[in-house]
């Protein structure tokens, strides 16, 4: 019998060894007779291993240099083996999820693979993903993209909508982060988008703690450029919120996740949304709010919805940041400028919660019914009161002009929180935001007299705020 030969110990193949040679009994091939050939099957690349396509060859390549293991071989050649069933079985809009290990995902499509790396952000019904997008039959670098998946159909939802678009110019495409492709994935019953990768979402921004408002007006003023663009659509958003609104690798702003956008309509329908950047004017009472019935969603909610994102994600993130750096304690005025929560007591009833909502209309300027609580914004004339003041609190650290910004967008922040739909609109606040953003720079002289008479209003260090 024959032996198994020793392979070292790294080797996994598995091996057939030699058989003995010198068996005198074994015909002697020299002299048998000659057969006449049968004719041969042309090899292929999927029929014969040893012949590597340059599709497998480049996916080894990749996952060689992405997965530095023993099993990356393997996995580049299930990728292919995958991706050659999906080519010529699947739909070019099929995906299959090849494998799972160490938080990595790869999913093969006919033309594409796409390997997951670090979580991007995660979302009420979706996952997502920065990826790298590989071309097997390419030359082309691997892209960085998003890829996110969904269990529900809100992808394919979201990439119809994006497909009815006609751009008012092609500079529009980076303010909105539509799905580039939506693939299905038939065993997961699932769907993957991709899209551009952007840094963060706004709540990702890290300040600058000298530039504050100049770093994020051009990021504001893409998003209401944005909004703007799909005005001119016929569409609303529906969702606007800073965990929806993402900063560009160039450092530009884009609206994310239209997974609850639609087309314009005059008639109430049912809302889906995040009730805390709702307008007070989507609903009649509270008990709307409760069953999401009967609201109207159209484009003043989502600039209504810009103005709550700016007191929610934009100042209530960066004044804490600034203060930090500064050492400037600021909790006092945070609590001031933030909701209160209030406990939902299980005994209130329907009659009871419009009760509430009647009797507090004057001391809020909104309640939102969540099951477990009731959200109370303070009016916005009291929040913005308390902004400009911590604002102040900057005086010294931060230049004039900076200052100025920041309260400029502080009073925009207000201004979109209009209780009448009929003053809000996506142009003004781009125009005002362009406004902000070229805001003539100060003089020395009058640079230093703002600083002279600000100088008295900063607190001492035992001062309390
Ligand atoms: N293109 C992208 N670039 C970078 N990060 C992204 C991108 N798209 C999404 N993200 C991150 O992933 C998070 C979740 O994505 P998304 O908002 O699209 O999911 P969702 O489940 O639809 O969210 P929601 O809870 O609003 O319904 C975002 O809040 C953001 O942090
Ligand atoms: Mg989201």
């Amino acid at each position: 019998m024959a032996q198994p030969i020793s392979l070292p110990r790294s080797c996994t193949l598995s091996c057939t060894p030699p058989t003995a040679l010198s068996n005198s009994n074994e015909p002697d091939l020299e002299t048998a007779p000659t057969l006449p050939r049968t004719p041969t099957k042309p090899r292929t690349a999927s029929s014969d291993p040893s012949l590597v396509s340059p599709a497998t060859e480049r996916v080894k390549q990749i996952f060689k240099q992405a997965l530095p293991s023993p099993e990356a071989l393997a996995k580049a050649q299930n990728a292919r083996a995958s991706q050659q069933i999906l080519a010529e079985k699947g739909s070019p809009t099929e995906a299959s999820q090849v494998f799972v290990t160490w938080g990595t995902t790869c999913y093969v499509t006919q033309e594409r693979l796409f390997v997951t790396e670090e979580k991007a952000g995660k979302g009420s019904a979706s996952e997502a993903w920065f990826a790298n997008e590989i071309k097997p039959l390419t030359a082309d670098e691997p892209r960085r993209i998003v890829l996110k998946r969904s269990a529900s159909s809100q992808l394919q939802r979201e990439n119809a909508l994006a497909q009815t678009i006609t751009l008012s110019s092609p500079s529009k495409r980076k303010k909105l982060n539509f799905t580039e492709a939506v693939f299905h994935l038939p065993e997961e019953k699932a769907c993957i988008g991709i899209y551009e990768a952007c840094q963060s979402d706004l709540n990702g921004l890290t300040y600058s703690p000298n530039t504050p408002a100049s770093q994020v007006l051009p990021i504001l003023r893409d998003i209401a450029d944005g909004l703007c663009e799909i005005t001119r659509q016929g569409i609303a958003h529906c969702d606007i919120k800073g965990a929806n609104l993402l900063v560009t690798q160039e450092d530009g702003g884009s609206i994310g996740d239209f997974g609850l956008a639609r087309r314009k309509s005059t008639q109430r329908h049912s809302t889906s949304l995040t009730p805390q950047y709702a307008a007070p004017f989507i609903w009649e009472n509270i008990l709307d709010q409760k069953y999401r019935r009967n609201g109207y969603q159209g484009q003043s909610a989502d600039v209504f919805a810009f103005g709550v994102t700016l007191q929610l994600d934009v100042f209530a993130r960066m004044l804490p940041q600034l203060a930090n750096h500064y050492q400037i304690d600021i909790t006092n005025k945070m609590n001031a400028i933030k909701p209160l929560d209030r406990a939902v007591d299980p005994k209130w009833n329907d009659q009871i919660l419009l009760k509430i909502e009647n009797k507090y209309r004057q001391n809020f300027q909104r309640i939102i019914y969540r099951p477990e609580k009731l959200v109370c914004f303070k009016p916005i004339q009291y929040v913005l009161t308390q902004i400009l003041e911590t604002i102040d609190l900057f005086q010294g650290h931060i230049n004039s002009q900076e200052m100025d910004k920041m309260k400029g967008l502080a009073q925009l922040m207000h201004d979109l929180q209009d209780e009448d739909p009929k003053n809000l609109s996506a142009a003004m606040a781009m125009k005002r935001l362009d406004s902000l953003i070229n805001l003539p720079e100060k003089t020395e002289e009058e640079e230093t007299s703002t600083t002279a008479v600000h100088a008295s209003a900063i607190p001492s260090e035992s001062s309390s705020v």
